[in-house]
């Protein structure tokens, strides 16, 4: 995207941004991560499969064939007694939630995360997990949340008014709890990849809160007791600081957040509940605003947990690290716990690849995130959008932009992979533990 970098400085310094550089690479990162308004969405493939109930725990029909694949082709099962047989991971011992225990090997990231009780996380592509043995392998050995990429949204999950749909969801929540993960649900109240009954339907303040209501009653309700985290709300406000105009604040008006935040609070009160946006980590009106919104949130008694910092950078372009700590500390000083959601770093491609230096500016940014997020008490998770670059978002929304992830197409560590063994490694065991 040659056009995007051509008015970028030239480099950027950690320390002191000038109002106008502030403002350039504001307007730059804005416009690459404003992409979803003027794109139709890139859904993945669907697979539709018959959910059962079993004591208590949902688990789709054809979950023994995706367990079978999972498995590398030997016979598995998912579900409360299941064990892992898809990854080089540790011990398994199952506990009284019928969650098997899976320890992460000692040198992959969560097993050198585990010391501070930070949890490294990915996000899930449901067809990646059910059509690729490294997918899974790398998945289970160094992941300790997962986020569905896709399968939580509106969209999929409620693709009719009265029709839910939880078979890829479940999926990957199976497949969680056979391989000792936590769940980070994504999402329940945002503007992209909703149903078209939803985005144009025709509906009175109260309908719309009423279908707000059931379905976030419905969602949780259904994965109650097995997701340790919802983001509530997404991407609720613009970069100008103003609320962001969509069904929800249109049909129902500012106060539709705290009504999601109480109907998911209601539906599983032991699920901690974050806002989760994008650029909060440039600080700035936006972050101004969500800080605002948040304290009013707190103050009111709305069950709201922690904030989610999405941090999608653009290597050599989005500020580095060292604003960021004080950022976090803000939000925490208002009582709330953070975490990075949705971690990537965007290189520019030449000719498809890669040049060294920005491999190594990666590693250097990959390093100083997860430093910031291990240094802070508060902060429960870094989670990336994705661990490979086979699998990532970037390059289908923004050509010629790609690599941003710590694993490269074939599953080679990266340089930023490597930062952050180093980085987990040598601060981990010096932090407080969560
Ligand atoms: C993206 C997914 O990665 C894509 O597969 C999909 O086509 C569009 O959405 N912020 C969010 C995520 O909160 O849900 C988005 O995920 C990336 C930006």
């Amino acid at each position: 995207m040659p056009g995007l970098m051509r008015d970028l400085p030239a480099r950027r310094t950690t320390q002191g941004q000038s109002a106008t550089t502030f403002r350039a690479v504001d307007k730059n990162v804005w416009r690459l991560l404003s992409f979803l308004e003027a794109r139709p969405d890139r859904q993945p493939g669907s697979v539709r499969t018959r959910v059962v109930k079993r004591r208590g725990v949902a688990l789709a029909a054809s979950v023994v064939v995706f367990a079978s694949a999972c498995a590398g082709g030997t016979t598995a099962n998912v579900g409360p007694q299941a064990t892992s047989t898809s990854a080089p991971s540790g011990p398994a011992t199952s506990n009284p939630t019928g969650t098997t225990v899976v320890s992460h090997p000692a040198g992959s990231l969560q097993g050198l995360a585990e010391p501070s009780g930070v949890l490294i996380g990915t996000a899930v592509d449901s067809a990646a997990l059910i059509a690729e043995v490294p997918y899974r392998d790398t998945l289970a050995k160094d992941f300790g949340i997962v986020t569905p990429e896709n399968d939580m949204k509106w969209g999929l999950i409620h693709p009719e008014r009265d029709r839910y749909d939880f078979a890829k969801a479940d999926q990957i929540v199976d497949f969680a709890q056979a391989h000792g993960q936590q769940v980070h649900g994504h999402n329940l109240a945002w503007h992209n990849q909703n149903p078209d009954w939803l985005e144009h339907g025709t509906f009175t303040r109260d309908e719309l809160i009423q279908i707000l209501h059931d379905h976030i009653s419905t969602v949780v309700g259904h994965f109650k007791g097995r997701i340790a985290m919802w983001d509530v709300v997404n991407e609720a406000i613009e970069s100008d600081g103003s609320l962001r105009q969509t069904v929800w604040s249109k049909g129902i008006g500012p106060d539709y957040l705290e009504l999601a935040f109480t109907f998911a609070h209601d539906a599983d009160p032991t699920a901690k509940l974050y806002y989760n946006d994008y650029a909060l980590e440039l600080g700035g009106p936006k972050t101004e605003a969500v800080y605002n919104i948040v304290r009013d949130l707190k103050n009111k008694g709305v069950p709201i947990d922690g904030v989610g910092f999405q941090t999608h950078l653009v290597n050599q372009v989005s500020p580095r690290a060292a604003n960021f700590a004080p950022i976090l500390q803000r939000f925490v000083d208002l009582g709330l716990d953070v975490a990075i959601t949705e971690f990537d770093d965007a290189i520019k491609l030449t000719a498809g690849t890669t040049a060294a230096a920005d491999l190594e500016q990666q590693a250097v940014t990959y390093r100083e995130f997860v430093h910031a997020c291990l240094t802070q008490v508060r902060c429960r998770s870094f989670t990336m959008w994705g661990f490979t670059d086979q699998h990532s978002w970037i390059p289908s929304i923004l050509p010629g932009l790609g690599a941003g992830l710590p694993l490269d197409k074939n599953y080679q560590p990266k340089p930023a992979y490597q930062a952050m063994v180093d980085e987990l490694r040598s601060t981990a065991p010096a932090t407080p533990k969560r």
